[in-house]
């Protein structure tokens, strides 16, 4: 098949429905993508996104407009609709353009016998387009803000309609290019000159050391992030990482560590005589953290590949950050293929898990001892009714005031910052290699 911008983005699409649990930045890493010319891989990503932001309206639309049920058509012929129409809803490509080329793709994916009923499907649609539905019920908003219908019930029982369509609008808005500027690499100042020698525009944020928002898509391209001068990261993810007091902690543990960002951020934070795990479960997650620490020169990286349900530890830690896997409901932003993949039942799943993560955890804090639970989900479930479980059960656990930070709530991560009551005393400088266990299934890397 030729590789074209349009041929590109609908094989991404066709991955992201085959239940291969490929990230979409894997698939604009990988060559397909990075060999297109700048223009194609643009309209490509456009395409990728816009498709997978307004699935719910094209299809909607797509069943006031075809003849036979949708459920029918082949997968391949679903999304070379879905991407036809989201052209002609979209962008400012000639109509004429963009049947043609749909068309062109049913030959190349070898579907001729279904080029002519993408042709009148979308002709159909350009003489009579559907409306969307306007009001403000679950499944109005749900079709008009693509969102699945369970999510957007939650959301409404919580948050009301109002409330609800800022958040769904807010998902289907291009994420910002926020960056952590990497100390390891280069000096904030150091950065931002280079920045404004090149014309290139950007903002500091007005709180959080490190972090510079650039206006400029294509940054991901420049040299300065290539180099590993810097890298994307939310201001909320930088300010969870931010959160607790390193000055007295010597042995820190960065638990569910992998792929690292906030581990980088952790490492520039800690005393220079501190000694710091980053753990995770996953062997090819912390390959691609160790990649990483080479590519922004984080120097002697503590990697340990562990399972922190059975954590092989037995030296208590001064500080924990528990960055527990869950749903990622409040990144849909940036990842909206999220939200085609999640059921309900996932949320179950994800809060059996943290509370055996944050229990296990916990119980590896020496007394006096801080713990920050954190997730990237908006539901309850995930984030304090798992804290509100540990305070049942331990009678030693403590909950902190709430961090106060207003962009940890405005893009709706979470974070609860615990301590073990008592008094406890600082861990040695250098703790013996002997204290960390490696069990033969748990190696460092
Ligand atoms: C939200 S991600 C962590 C992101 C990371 N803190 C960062 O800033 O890049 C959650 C991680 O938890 C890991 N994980 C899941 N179950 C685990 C377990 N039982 N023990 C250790 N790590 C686990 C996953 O492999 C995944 O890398």
């Amino acid at each position: 098949m030729r590789r074209t911008a349009r041929s590109v983005a609908l094989r991404v699409l066709l991955d992201s429905v085959s239940g291969r649990r490929v990230s979409l930045e894997t698939h604009f890493e990988a060559s397909e993508f990075g060999s297109l010319p700048d223009r194609d891989r643009r309209l490509a990503t456009e395409l990728v996104y816009g498709v997978l932001r307004n699935r719910s309206l094209l299809d909607y639309q797509l069943d006031a407009l075809l003849e036979r049920p949708r459920s029918r058509l082949d997968p391949e012929v679903l999304q070379i609709l879905r991407v036809g129409l989201f052209q002609l809803n979209y962008l400012r490509i000639p109509e004429r353009a963009a049947v043609h080329e749909s068309v062109r793709l049913c030959k190349e994916l070898r579907k001729s016998s279904a080029g002519p009923l993408v042709n009148a499907v979308l002709r159909r649609f350009l003489r009579n387009r559907p409306a969307a539905p306007d009001a403000d019920d679950t499944r109005s908003l749900s079709i008009r803000c693509s969102h699945p219908e369970w999510l957007v019930r939650r959301y409404l029982s919580r948050y009301g309609p109002e409330g609800t369509r800022k958040i769904l609008e807010r998902n289907n808005r291009p994420p910002l290019l926020q960056l952590w500027v990497n100390p390891f690499r280069t000096t904030w100042e150091k950065f931002c000159r280079r920045l404004d020698r090149e014309g290139i525009p950007f903002q500091i944020h007005p709180h959080l050391p490190h972090c510079v928002r650039v206006n400029s898509r294509s940054f991901v391209r420049h040299p300065l992030y290539r180099q590993g001068h810097c890298f994307l990261m939310s201001p909320a993810s930088q300010e969870i990482a931010q959160l607790g007091d390193l000055s007295r902690c010597r042995i820190l543990g960065d638990f569910c560590a992998a792929p690292g960002g906030k581990s980088f951020i952790l490492h520039a934070r800690k005393r220079s005589d501190a000694r710091m795990f980053c753990c995770d479960l996953s062997w090819s997650r912390l390959r691609q953290m160790r990649a990483r620490a080479d590519l922004y020169r984080i120097p002697q990286l503590g990697a340990v590949q562990a399972d922190l349900v059975h954590p092989p530890f037995r030296i208590p830690f001064d500080f924990i950050l528990l960055d527990v896997p869950c749903t990622g409901t409040a990144t849909l932003r940036a990842n909206p293929d999220i939200r085609w993949r999640l059921a309900e039942e996932d949320i179950q799943r994800m809060a059996r898990i943290q509370r055996s993560l944050l229990r296990s955890s916990f119980r590896m804090l020496r007394p006096g001892g801080q713990l920050i639970y954190a997730t990237c989900s908006t539901e309850p479930e995930e984030n304090h009714e798992v804290v509100e479980n540990l305070l049942d059960l331990e009678p030693e656990a403590q909950l902190l005031p709430p961090p106060g930070a207003d962009f940890l709530k405005r893009e709706a991560f979470f974070a609860a910052c615990l301590v073990r009551k008592g008094e406890g005393t600082l861990s040695p400088p250098h703790p013996p290699e002997s204290g960390v266990e490696n069990p033969r299934s748990q190696r460092s890397c």
